[in-house]
């Protein structure tokens, strides 16, 4: 299955996927990385790894749609057939989620539908809950919401920061998402409505 990843920052996740790719169980490649920014950690993280990479500047366009249709564009040049937000930090239009519908996953770190949004880790802390963790989801028009493909929890500790927890949790999703992206690329996750179905039951 050929894979395109949306990047804006540092690529831990990028990475975590690239060698997921190598496992041929996987099946998987990641044929293009797009980023947002051109300063993304994870653009060389792609390079080193002999993947395709671009950089499209937001700012360049006059609005949403002229960015998602450049997004777009690139995409199915490079013959993606799945994508893969991985620390994409902007607000895709209707349109754009609607061109892949079913065909584009994201990450979240949180257990959703909790924390969908900015800020987890602070306000999962804030509310004192005991367990945290990842949510990796098919992508539907309302920010982090859409069929959920794999979750990983994590215990909070008493003495956590938003920044250990985030520590904690990042090494969840870098399990969580190569497991998610195996699951779709082998075809043993599928949708069915809003619900995503492994080898053809509910989960
Ligand atoms: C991750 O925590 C991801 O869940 C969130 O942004 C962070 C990206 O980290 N959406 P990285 O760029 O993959 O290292």
């Amino acid at each position: 299955l050929k894979v395109g990843v949306l990047i804006s920052g540092r690529g831990s996740n990028l990475q975590a996927l690239i060698e997921a790719c190598r496992d041929p169980a996987t099946n998987a490649k990641i044929v293009l990385v797009l980023s947002n920014k051109a300063n993304a950690g994870g653009l060389a993280r792609a390079a080193e790894a002999g993947i395709r990479t671009a950089v499209i500047d937001h700012k360049a366009y006059a609005d949403r749609a002229g960015f998602d249709a450049e997004l777009d564009r690139q995409l199915r040049a490079a013959g993606v057939e799945l994508v893969c937000l991985a620390g994409f930090m902007r607000i895709l239009t209707d349109g754009f989620i609607a061109a892949w519908h079913n065909r584009m996953i994201n990450i979240h770190p949180s257990l959703l539908p909790a924390y969908r949004g900015l800020d987890t880790h602070a306000r999962a802390l804030a509310d004192g809950v005991k367990l945290a963790g990842c949510t990796v989801h098919y992508v539907r028009r309302e920010l982090d919401t859409g069929p959920i493909i794999v979750q990983v929890a994590v215990p909070v500790a008493a003495d956590d920061t938003p920044d250990s927890l985030a520590a904690r949790i990042l090494t969840a999703e870098h399990r969580a998402y190569p497991l998610a992206l195996r699951l779709v690329a082998t075809g043993r996750v599928t949708v069915d409505g809003e619900r995503a179905i492994l080898d053809g039951q509910a989960m």
